[in-house]
C-alpha cells in the first residue's frame, strides 16, 4: 500500500499569495523562519515547554549526509518517481519506510540522534519505529495537507538532505496565519501540537511567492521523516 496515501489528508485550496511584509524571526542566529503574525510568533516562541516549532541547521555533517544517501539510493533503486494523480498531496516523488534499526551502524548513530532530539520529552510522544524516506524529484513538490491523525500523533519532524526547499505552514481556517521555513540541506525541522494539528504544511517547488528567494532551480531533495505514534484522543477540529 502507498504510505503517502495513508498518511495525508490533502487540502485542495489554492496556494495563497504571501504578504511581503513578513516580520523576521531569528532562531539559532540563522534567519530560517518567517511569520507576519504576532500570535504566531508567540506560539513559536512560547518556550521550551510547548516547543511547537524547532529548526536546527546542520543537524548532520556532509559525510553523514553522503552515507545516508548511499543507503537511501539502494532502498529506492527499483522505484520510479510518481506523478500520477493530480489531486494527490505529493507530485514527483518516490518513498519507502525503513525501520530505525535497519540502517548501517554509521547511519544508526544519526537516526538515534534524530530520535533523541525530536522526542526529548514525554510530551513529544513515542516515535513510530519506521523512518519515512521521501525523495522529491527535481520537479517534485508537496501540496498543502495535514498528516492523517489516524497514523500520526502530535509530532512530525524531517531531516532535509541534498537541496534547499521552502516549507510553508498555514492555518487551516485563517489564511493570515502563515509561517515559512527555509529548509537547508542537513537541517532538521520539528512541528508539534497546534502547528501539526491545525496548520497545513507543504514543500514549494518555485519560490516566486515566498519570502525566501532561492536562486538555483529546484533540485532533488530527500527527507527522513519521523513521526510520533497516533494519539489516543483524535482531535477533530
Ligand atoms: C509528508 C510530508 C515533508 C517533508 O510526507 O507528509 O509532509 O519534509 N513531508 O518531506
Ligand atoms: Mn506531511
Amino acid at each position: 500500500m502507498n504510505v503517502a496515501f495513508r498518511r495525508r489528508l490533502a487540502h485542495k485550496f489554492a496556494h495563497v499569495c504571501v504578504n511581503k511584509s513578513f516580520g523576521k524571526l531569528v532562531l539559532d542566529d540563522v534567519d530560517l523562519v518567517y511569520t507576519k503574525s504576532l500570535s504566531l510568533k508567540k506560539l513559536i516562541l512560547s518556550g521550551q515547554e510547548l516547543k511547537h516549532l524547532e529548526v536546527v541547521p546542520e543537524f548532520c555533517s556532509h559525510d553523514e549526509e553522503r552515507e545516508i544517501m548511499v543507503e537511501v539510493d539502494r532502498a529506492l533503486r527499483r522505484k520510479r518517481y510518481e506523478y500520477d494523480h493530480w489531486d494527490d498531496a505529493i507530485h514527483g516523488f518516490r518513498e519507502t519506510e525503513k525501520s530505525q534499526t535497519a540502517w548501517n551502524d554509521t547511519n544508526k548513530n544519526v537516526i538515534s540522534r534524530l530520535s533523541r532530539q525530536i522526542f526529548s520529552s514525554q510530551a513529544d510522544g513515542n516515535p513510530l519505529l519506521n523512518v519515512h524516506v521521501l525523495d522529491l524529484a527535481d520537479n517534485g513538490y508537496i501540496k498543502p495537507h495535514i498528516d492523517s491523525h489516524k497514523f500520526c500523533g502530535s509530532t512530525i519532524a524531517g531531516l532535509s538532505l541534498l537541496s534547499t526547499r521552502v516549507m510553508r505552514l498555514q492555518h487551516e481556517k485563517d489564511i493570515t496565519q502563515q509561517i515559512e521555513l527555509l529548509l537547508l540541506p542537513r537541517s532538521l525541522y520539528i512541528i508539534r501540537n497546534e502547528l501539526r494539528h491545525n496548520f497545513t504544511h507543504e514543500i514549494l517547488l518555485e519560490c516566486n511567492n515566498s519570502v525566501f528567494k532561492i536562486t538555483e532551480p529546484p533540485s532533488r531533495r530527500v527527507s527522513l521523516i519521523m513521526r510520533s505514534q497516533p494519539d489516543n484522543i483524535v482531535k477533530t477540529t
